[in-house]
């Protein structure tokens, strides 16, 4: 496991926005769809409803534009001012040209850079190190992250293992220098490419690209071995919180709320249990959206966003494809109500 720390200027959260399309796929829709019912897939999930970006237009770079619109209305931001925007995302656009640079433009970040950053569903935690990193070594200092995915668009509606935990939806915040001393304080990241035989879209990559084959086996969709992906989520998910939390003699006393991944209500009871930690400080919003990839840790932020105090300790906590876990620890940065104009 590789550790990042902070350094001399340390970075911080300032704003926050996000987007989820208005369509809603319930689990009664989905009893229409596939043999299952709600009674399953709420107690084996705890979802109840996803978002879904019906229209064929509205991609992963339309979702992430308007959480970052969004952001930027809300705090009254100027976008030149942003030096480079990331999007997280495993559903971009189209696989040769970069969504965010799209974004980025879309959004009028003219003297952005911009690119995209894949670690399906530690996207965005690993794009908190990336942005933090790049405030850190003085050398930006807006860096709007957001992360994104439209996993409706590579879901199979006729595989009721996938198509019940999925849902669209992008949140985005803004990193810039600290004014106070709060802010990213350190992570904690690993990986282990075992995982791409348990989480995987078999078809479509350097490794079998697209062929007639390929849409005759529904090989273009997400596929995985559930029980295996639970187990390895809860035993990083939680060693990474934990490991993060003894470098710097965090107790759960000590920690307001863990922030962790949305993969399935279970996963995160049971990495709660292990870390030791009250059910009232896990932040959870998984019932509304279901597992939006890349965009569940800041949609978290933002349902939640007006509940953090300044100094709040927070520990961010995933685990995904690859695979790829971590954990973050933030201290708060701003109280919602002075910091909107
Ligand atoms: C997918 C997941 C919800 C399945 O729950 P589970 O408790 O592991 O269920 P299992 O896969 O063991 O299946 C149990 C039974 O339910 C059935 N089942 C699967 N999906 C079902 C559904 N939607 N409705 C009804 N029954 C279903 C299975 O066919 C199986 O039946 P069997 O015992 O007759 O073979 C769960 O494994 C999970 O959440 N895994 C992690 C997924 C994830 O988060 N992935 C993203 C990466 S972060």
């Amino acid at each position: 496991m590789r550790r990042e720390s902070s350094a001399a200027t340390k970075a911080a959260i300032t704003a926050v926005g996000s987007y989820v399309p208005n369509e809603v796929l319930t689990n009664q829709d989905l009893e229409q769809m596939v043999e299952t019912n709600n009674e399953w897939i709420q107690s084996r999930t705890g979802i109840m409803e996803r978002r879904i970006a019906k229209n064929p237009l509205h991609a992963t770079g339309y979702l992430a534009t308007k959480a970052a619109m969004n952001l930027l209305e809300k705090n009254d931001i100027d976008p030149l001012t942003i030096d480079l925007v990331l999007v997280a995302t495993i559903t971009p656009d189209f696989h040769v040209s970069s969504t965010a640079p799209y974004v980025a433009s879309q959004i009028g970040a003219k003297n952005a850079f911009a690119f995209d950053l894949q670690a399906a569903c530690s996207g965005f935690l690993y794009g908190m190190t990336t942005a933090a990193a790049f405030i850190n070594s003085n050398q930006y200092k807006r860096v709007l992250l957001i992360g994104a995915d439209k996993m409706s668009s590579i879901v199979d509606y006729t595989d009721r293992t996938t198509c019940i935990i999925f849902g669209d939806g992008a949140g985005a915040v803004l990193f810039e220098p600290s004014d106070n001393e709060f802010g990213y304080e350190d992570a904690v990241h690993g990986s282990d490419g075992i995982g791409k035989q348990y989480l995987n879209i078999k078809d479509g990559g350097s490794m079998h690209p697209i062929s007639a084959a390929t849409f005759e086996e529904k090989n273009q969709f997400v596929r995985q071995e559930g029980r295996t992906v639970f187990k390895y989520a809860v035993q990083h998910m939680s060693e990474s919180a934990l490991t993060l939390m003894n470098k710097h003699n965090l107790t759960t006393q000590d920690i307001q709320y863990v922030l962790p991944h949305q993969a399935n209500q279970r996963i995160i009871n049971a990495t709660a249990d292990r870390i030791g930690i009250e059910k009232e400080k896990v932040l959870v919003n998984i019932e509304k959206y279901g597992n939006t990839t890349a965009a569940t840790l800041p949609l978290l932020l933002s349902d939640f966003e007006s509940t953090f105090k300044k100094g709040d300790k927070l520990i961010f906590t995933a685990f995904g494809g690859g695979f790829t876990w971590g954990a973050a620890y933030l201290t708060w940065n701003y109280n919602y109500q002075n910091n909107k104009s």
